[in-house]
């Protein structure tokens, strides 16, 4: 599947449901090492003039480590028929299980930054 480039200014969300209700995937890391937990707490807007994108990952989420240690990290959001796949990523732990594969996600690695085929 091809991605394209949006504009920011070209988007029609609400972040309120697409953050709050269709939640997200957060993911850092690189080919060698990765990995993606499933958040509903967040934000879309502007600091000092540039579009900026906030998430909160506590500190024992195995994610943040990767999101501390990577100059990058990527936000995805996903249609209804992946819920199940967002729902997985959120409960269990990469520290514990390979659970990229168990929800069925493929990996794409670009610009030192890792997001899944399946996105939006
Ligand atoms: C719907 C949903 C939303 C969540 N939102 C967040 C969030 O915004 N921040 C956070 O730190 N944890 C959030 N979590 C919990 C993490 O996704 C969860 O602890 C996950 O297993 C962490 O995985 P990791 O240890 O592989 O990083 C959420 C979980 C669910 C199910």
């Amino acid at each position: 599947m091809g991605f394209r480039e949006v504009k920011a200014e070209e988007l029609s969300i609400n972040p309120f449901t697409l953050i709050g209700k269709e939640w997200l995937l957060i993911t850092a890391g690189t080919e060698n090492a990765f990995n993606t937990m499933t958040a509903s707490w967040g934000g879309l807007g502007v600091f000092w003039n540039k579009n900026a994108a906030t998430i909160y990952v506590r500190p024992t989420r195995y994610t943040r480590k990767f999101v501390d240690d990577n100059d990058t990290f990527t936000i995805s959001f996903y249609k209804e028929e992946y819920r199940k796949a967002l729902a997985l990523c959120g409960k269990v732990s990469g520290r514990d299980v390979n659970k990229v594969e168990q929800a069925g996600l493929t990996p794409v690695f670009e610009d030192n930054a890792t997001y899944f085929e399946e996105a939006g």
